[in-house]
């Protein structure tokens, strides 16, 4: 059942913003219909298909908090790359540093003097002290999962109902109405059947996790401190804590992927919420959008690991990759970190955010809407159900395709970028108050289209 009910409303809605988006992006569907020949549904990966309207709109430069397209027509962006670009668009303390190291060589397979000042300044922030580093927050996981398989002897992970971490092959899992963990819908060319490889509990339930790790196969439990690709679902009271001691009583390594949760402060929730997982994941922003990933480990798993690599074949284990950690992406990581992502900024964004939220909310009750907005730092996202979701299954149960493409196309046919996977708004440290009421405005109206 949807939360919006009048569905032959909501169709017409949207036609009405599909002609105002067509009649404004001719340049944007040119350079899209040429795109169709050499590139599969037009786009160079298929995610940047699911825009909402008949094409994406074609980017011509972006900078801070706002981006233009080649219809010349200027956007406040939310989306921020979902999160690739949460540091604002091109911040010149990044690119000034990038630009130099472009100068000096870009990899040699071979350290350069920045790899242990950013190390440093991670070991600082989040409370882990060794960190290893790859090109995306998806090496990251896979990596910090081999490791955890590797030095446990078990086969299995944990993670939640309706997680994401990127493309790993091992979290393409949910729970079926019984309990089993089954395959996700849509899953591409699993290798093997996800139930082989993995455990599915749902968010906040210390039972289900201890149920899990009480089989004795579970080498490590991936979880995002708070759920954020299925809405954002947030802890309940002694939920992580509680994980972090049932971990610790089976011998389960607990890995904190933060490349969302990253927006509660420079450390994270692992450090806002004083939090002391064995693992913590990362990657999207810190390096300001070129490709950059890292995985910080306790004292103990790295001497379990350290013990247990063959240095004659440590090219070949499964961990590592070519590209990883070259000196073009520690060198856009130290200066985004030390310079842009700094505990001021974060005070900016989080203050940002609360008026964005505050203003979801206040027209959310304005108009009647059954709906609610959760926040997390700097990251905010309303959902199509009147209360916070619990778990995954809960906020997933509240999607709604239809309504989501029609009050994203309201957005960007005035002028506002929504991430396009959620209703989420992300603040950088360019985003201004300016910002935020362009997309209360827009909220106000869509709200008034649907339930005035
Ligand atoms: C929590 C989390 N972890 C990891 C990833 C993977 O990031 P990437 O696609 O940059 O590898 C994502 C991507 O959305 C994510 O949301």
């Amino acid at each position: 059942m949807h939360s919006y009910a009048d569905r032959a409303k909501l169709a017409h809605l949207f036609a009405e913003e599909v002609k105002l988006f067509e009649a404004n992006h001719s340049k944007s569907k040119d350079l899209h219909e040429r795109a169709m020949g050499p590139l599969m549904g037009g786009v160079p990966m298929s995610w940047m298909a699911k825009w909402p309207g008949p094409h994406p709109v074609y980017v011509a430069s972006a900078k801070g908090s706002r981006f233009r397209d080649v219809d010349g027509i200027e956007y406040v962006d939310f989306c921020l790359g979902d999160t690739g670009a949460m540091v604002g668009h091109s911040p010149d303390a990044s690119i000034k540093a990038i630009a130099a190291q472009l100068e000096k060589g870009i990899t040699f397979m071979l350290p350069t003097e920045d790899a242990a000042i950013v190390g440093k300044t991670l070991a600082d922030r989040f409370g882990l002290p060794k960190w290893q580093f790859t090109l995306t927050a998806t090496d990251a996981n896979r990596h910090i999962l081999r490791y955890a398989r590797h030095v446990t002897g078990r086969n299995k992970i944990v993670v939640h109902d309706y997680c994401y971490h990127g493309t790993v092959d091992e979290t393409f899992a949910v729970l079926d109405d019984q309990g089993n963990t089954i395959s996700r819908e849509n899953n591409i060319g699993p290798q093997v059947d996800p139930s082989e490889t993995t455990i599915v509990v749902p968010f906040n339930d210390l039972t289900a996790a201890e149920i899990a790790f009480a089989t004795g196969e579970v080498a490590a439990m991936l979880i995002e401190p708070a759920m954020t690709n299925i809405g954002i679902v947030l802890p309940e009271s002694g939920y992580l804590e509680g994980l972090r001691d049932l971990c610790t009583k089976y011998g389960v390594i607990l890995i904190h992927d933060e490349t969302h949760t990253l927006s509660e402060g420079p450390g994270g929730m692992t450090a806002r919420r004083k939090l002391s997982p064995d693992a913590i994941v990362m990657g999207k922003t810190i390096g300001a959008g070129i490709p950059a990933g890292a995985f910080g480990m306790s004292d103990n798993l790295t001497n379990r690991v350290q013990e247990s690599l063959h240095l004659e074949h440590i090219d070949v284990g499964g961990v590592g990759g070519t590209l990883a950690g070259n000196a073009l992406s520690m060198a856009a990581i130290r200066a985004t970190l030390l310079e842009v992502l700094t505990p001021a900024a974060f005070q900016k964004m989080e203050a940002l955010c609360d008026v964005w939220t505050a203003d979801v909310q206040r027209l959310i009750d304005k108009y009647g809407a059954p709906w609610q907005v959760s926040q997390l730092g700097c990251r905010a996202e309303y959902s199509f159900r009147a209360e916070a979701p619990k778990n995954g299954r809960e906020a997933a149960d509240a999607d709604d395709f239809e309504l989501q493409q029609y009050l994203h196309l309201h957005a960007l046919n005035r002028g506002i970028l929504m991430t396009p996977f959620h209703n989420m708004a992300l603040m950088s440290p360019a985003h201004t108050a300016e910002d935020v009421q362009r997309h209360t405005q827009h909220f106000e109206q869509a709200l008034e289209s649907l339930f005035a």
